[in-house]
């Protein structure tokens, strides 16, 4: 049987200030430059989590040489070119990002071999990644019309073209970037509202030209990358839990530093702000690399609004701890056009919408959301994390507002994005 964890507090307050561990996209995509350029790129304030390890595990697989003590990460490449054909299957375990974008960057490689995942990813759609590639002339076979993994991706020769990504997804985004970087002439991707752009600023810090210019990003193709060393800010998506909790929490504050404070990434300060949290962001950097700074955030009256549109990309992950914190807030909220969801590690939908109402909360279910009337006092009752490090943590946050045990089924998933989550817990409720 999983293990489970109780949890339980009687009128907890956080305080305290915390560095959270780094950021998840930035850390995959770190490793993924580094081994596509020749040479030595050095990487700071990895996460060492289940998901980004499996990244570094795959290009160990192709011949890659990558040495990491803790959060330091060292990638001595022989470049794209010279990779090894892997003798076994590349598992990209529950990672989404690993699949999709090793699709992009395998796609043009000179290796053949073998994608795989566990048993959530292998359900997740893979089609929006492989009709496009397709289109550029990949060799990519899998079963059931090469929607799901394991698919088999022979590298060879690419044509670059221009593409609409239906739905904004950074995934899709970068895997056609990364196809795009080894195809003859131009790419260009576009999508109906901006995703993250890791991918492309980190490109720039590689040495290659991308044109952006709106929802519209533009790659010729043939670049060669220049290694680097990255430094990777701690992930908003992991402080987004602590700031959700210093906003509901009587008596609390809570700051976070040194977070990646990207503009494709902040929806959930917009969010806080508009509910009426006391929030207080201070940047650090600015500029084409990666932004990073403070953000603080203390207990206040929370009302409902409404999340829909443009901003729904930039808070994404964020989108089960928004719903927990939507009902303490007083009001309605209403969350819109995130069909998203629907795919994430589990169908997010509809387990934040069972776990939630488990503990008491008024929230309904719709095609593309969610909507939370508040506020509801909360009651301690055993909740699933679906295996999905997110929902662990909703879970985890919800224990604080709740009257009585929390009882997370499998927490361990947590360790997908944020492996020391409960230290931080500890560390920031003993504060209080
Ligand atoms: C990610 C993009 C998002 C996000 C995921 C990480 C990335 O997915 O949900 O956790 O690193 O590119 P989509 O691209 O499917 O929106």
């Amino acid at each position: 049987m999983a293990e489970q964890k109780t949890l339980q507090f009687h009128k907890p307050r956080l305080n305290g200030s915390i560095k959270v561990p780094g950021d998840k996209s930035i850390s995959h995509r770190s490793i993924m430059l580094g081994a596509i350029a020749e040479g030595r790129t050095t990487v700071e304030g990895f996460l060492e989590g289940e998901d980004c390890l499996r990244t570094i595990e795959i290009f160990k697989q192709l011949g890659v040489s990558i040495e990491r003590q803790g959060t330091n990460v060292t990638i001595d490449s022989p470049g794209i070119e010279n990779w090894t054909t892997p003798s076994d299957e590349l598992y990209a375990g529950n990672s989404g990002t690993t699949a999709r974008l090793m699709l992009g960057i395998l796609a043009g490689s000179n290796v053949s071999s073998v994608l795989t995942g566990d048993e959530s990813l292998s359900k997740r759609p893979m089609k929006r990644v492989t009709i496009p590639l397709q289109s550029m002339g990949a060799k990519i076979v899998g079963a059931e019309d090469d929607e799901y993994l394991p698919l088999t991706v022979k590298g060879g020769e690419l044509s670059g073209m221009t593409y609409h990504v239906p739905v904004a997804s950074a995934q899709v985004k970068s895997a056609i970037l990364f196809a795009g970087l080894r195809a003859t002439g131009k790419t260009i991707v576009s999508e109906p509202a901006i995703s993250r752009d890791h991918t492309e600023r980190m490109f720039e810090q590689f040495g290659v030209s991308i044109e952006t210019n709106g929802n519209t990003v533009t790659i010729e193709g043939g670049q060669t990358l220049q290694a680097s060393s990255v430094k990777v800010p701690g992930d908003i998506s992991s402080a987004a839990f602590f700031l959700a909790a210093a906003a509901m929490v009587e008596n609390s504050c809570v700051e976070i530093v040194e977070v990646g404070l990207n503009p494709t990434r902040t929806g959930i300060i917009e969010v806080l702000r508009q509910m009426g949290a006391a929030i207080d962001v201070h940047e650090e950097t600015g500029g084409r690399g990666e932004s990073y700074g403070t953000i603080k955030v203390s207990k206040a009256t929370l009302h409902g609004i409404e999340i829909s549109g443009e901003i729904i990309p930039t808070l994404i992950d964020e989108l089960p701890i928004i719903a927990l914190l939507a009902t303490q807030a007083e009001g309605t909220t209403i969350i819109k056009d995130a069909a998203e969801l629907r795919v994430k590690e589990t169908d997010r939908i509809a387990a934040v919408t069972t776990e939630l109402k488990k503990l008491g909360a008024s929230i309904e279910a719709t095609p593309d959301g969610m909507i939370i009337h508040g506020p509801t006092p909360l009651k301690g009752t055993s909740m699933n994390s679906y295996g999905d490090h997110r929902l662990g943590m909703m879970a985890a946050i919800a224990s604080l507002v709740a009257d009585g045990e929390v009882i997370i089924e499998d927490p361990a998933c947590i360790a997908v994005s944020y492996p020391n989550f409960f230290e931080h817990l500890t560390a920031l409720v003993n504060n209080g």
